[in-house]
């Protein structure tokens, strides 16, 4: 079952992570890193579908929206502010977006991405979740080189830079995915579930 929902992901993504990459993950001294590289990447995603809608497809008020909506979320990654359990109040949008004139996606890149949203902010807690079971407290990880090293390769023109910051979202999810199959053999049931899940 696992296997055939990964073909098309191992397709797309061409290569496979390296054995080197599972045996340090793998180790127990290591999870707390796992743990909150994987936190403050569920925050990035949301924060880069949060990007592509304000750039994209809404006026400035609906933005300014966004913008508070993530708000509690950076400001407990970035400013270690607020309680992580007050956050499972915060995983949902309360304003409805109104799409930018003249913009032809405007109202499919909403829809898609505000769904995206939620489900990338219900993430973020369910690893706080984690986190709090095995004792792992909260601090600042230095972020990886991949991302960045892409996106500098994101056309400078419209619709390619859409279209290719697209593209960098889809292998970051692909690669995720792949990473979190691998890994999850390794790991304890509940991290198993929680793997298989994602
Ligand atoms: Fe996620």
């Amino acid at each position: 079952m696992i296997e055939q929902l990964l073909q098309p992901i191992n397709q797309f993504l061409l290569c496979q992570t390296p054995v080197a990459w599972v045996d340090e993950a793998k180790k127990s001294e290591n999870l707390p890193v796992v743990l909150l590289d994987h936190l403050v990447c569920e925050l990035k995603a949301a924060q880069s579908a949060m990007y592509l809608i304000r750039k994209y497809a809404v006026d400035k008020d609906s933005g300014d929206a966004l913008l508070a909506w993530l708000k509690p979320f950076e400001d407990f990654t970035y400013r270690k502010q607020g309680d992580w359990k007050a956050l499972a109040d915060h995983e949902k949008l309360t304003k409805s977006m109104i799409p930018k004139s003249g913009a032809p996606y405007s109202q499919d890149l909403i829809d898609k991405m505000v769904l995206l949203i939620k489900e990338e902010l219900h993430h973020f807690y369910q690893v706080l979740e984690i986190m709090e079971e095995y004792g792992i407290a909260y601090e600042s990880v230095g972020s990886s080189r991949y991302a960045r090293g892409m996106l500098r390769h994101v056309r400078t023109y419209e619709p390619a830079a859409l279209i290719d910051k697209l593209i960098c979202g889809a292998y970051i999810e692909a690669r995720s995915c792949e990473r979190f199959a691998v890994l999850a053999p390794h790991v304890d049931k509940r991290l198993n579930d929680f793997y298989v899940s994602l």
